[in-house]
């Protein structure tokens, strides 16, 4: 994305002082490796793109165009697919609480449910007794230890009396079918990925005589970063490559000689979309506080990261050329938030030429960022997204507005 002082001017002119910058081509590059990366390996390999992450609607159609699927969690995120036009049999329900008038839809339309505890369960169950005419395709969520030190609170225990009793009732009722196997492990460490596949395959193995339609090895994948980035990180930040090698190896060599190759699924989230948007703030003041230099943004940590990491994303300043503010070297200086949070910082430590009126733009602000903001102090600001060869600016979301969150309280008492 070619990024100007003038550009971001333009933007600004039209749409407000500060924004979102989606790079869309960047987010079907990604898409593109790291498909290419586990098909070169294991040519059944499906991305099933995680909408939490970051469910722009752009993006979300996006990924349906390329040929992925959409991996959602509640009915608000099944019906962002529908509205898309997604068809039912690319969404896959997971998530550990899905209401039930969502799970019989998506069932009778063809769709996939991952059944995540007995209250799944139930509810599928009610739905293929009082739908006997539909076939119905389950999977089930399977908690197993990867060895990453965390305690997984989904799915089923797959050592626990409940997991084999979940696939026997599954398996009673003539019309679900058991489909496939589900996991999800939240740590991006490289180390957790064989051990997935691994357990994965124990389970084939022990519970199925042919091979399911697919095996779903969930997201928990780094993306793509600045070395700067990288190196706030205490581990290696593996590539696309590193995750297929790590896992499509074992499902191949596993697959072989079974005649079929069930799907292989990978639900990525921040993978696909981590540095697939930047976020461009405008300086608004800056100070010294008892030698401290403070810039104050257009822009909070609730914008660029609600989940509070305290890393430095990578910046670029855009210096403001007709500005009749100086610009002046600084030294350490942080960048502080719009909201009156003492610790709402965006960056600490930044070091070189600012002025107020210039622009800060923020990269790897792509995945739980929008979707995560809350509606505290400001409603947020709109995002863009460029054409780099025609230079056309699109809108895709408008800035939000009072009405945007105040229509749902009451104001005559
Ligand atoms: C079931 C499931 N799949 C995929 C993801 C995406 O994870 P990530 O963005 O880490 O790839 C999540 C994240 O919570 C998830 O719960």
């Amino acid at each position: 994305m070619n990024l100007s002082i003038d550009k971001l001017q333009e933007i600004s002119n039209i749409y407000g002082d500060s924004f979102y910058i989606l790079d869309t081509e960047q987010f079907k590059i990604n898409f593109n490796e790291l498909q290419e990366a586990f098909r070169n390996i294991y040519p059944n390999t499906y991305i099933a793109y995680s909408y939490k992450t970051n469910y722009t609607p752009r993006l979300c159609k996006v990924v349906d165009r390329l040929g992925g699927f959409a991996e959602v969690v509640s009915d608000m995120e099944y019906d962002i697919a529908k509205k898309l036009g997604v068809e039912p049999e690319k969404i896959y329900f997971n998530g550990p609480y899905k209401k039930a008038e969502a799970v019989k839809e998506l069932l009778l339309a063809g769709g996939t449910v991952n059944v995540d505890s007995d209250y799944d369960l139930e509810i599928v169950k009610e739905v293929a007794i009082n739908n006997p005419e539909h076939n119905l395709s389950v999977g089930i969520r399977c908690n197993f230890d990867v060895q990453d030190g965390v305690l997984s609170r989904f799915g089923f225990d797959v050592n626990s009396k409940e997991f084999e009793d979940a696939i026997d009732t599954i398996r009673q009722i003539s019309n679900l079918k058991l489909d496939g196997l589900h996991s999800h492990f939240a740590t991006r460490s490289i180390k957790t990925w064989p051990q997935r596949a691994t357990g994965i395959l124990e389970l084939v193995d022990k519970y199925f005589e042919e091979a399911p339609r697919f095996l779903s090895l969930g997201g928990g994948l780094y993306g793509k970063m600045a070395d700067s980035l990288k190196a706030q990180f205490d581990v290696e930040i593996p590539t696309y490559e590193d995750y297929a090698n790590a896992v499509a190896n074992q499902f191949k060599a596993y697959f072989k000689e079974k005649g079929k190759q069930p799907m292989l699924l990978i639900e990525p989230g921040s993978a696909l979309v981590g540095d697939a948007m930047k976020f461009a703030a405008k300086v608004v003041s800056i100070k010294d506080v008892r030698d401290k230099k403070i810039a104050t943004l257009l822009g909070s940590i609730y914008n660029i990261n609600p989940t509070l990491n305290k890393k430095n994303p990578p910046i670029k300043v855009y210096h403001n050329e007709d500005n009749d503010k100086e610009q002046l070297t600084y030294e350490d200086l942080d960048f502080g938030g719009f909201t009156c949070i003492e610790s709402d910082y965006l960056y600490r430590g930044f070091s070189g030429e600012l002025a107020v009126g210039d622009y800060v733009v923020f990269g790897n602000v792509g995945s739980y960022s929008v979707v995560l903001k809350p509606p505290f102090i400001l409603p947020n600001f709109p995002m863009v997204e460029c054409n780099n060869d025609t230079d056309e600016i699109y809108l895709i979301k408008r800035k939000e507005c009072f009405d945007d969150l105040f229509h749902t309280f009451k104001f005559e008492f």
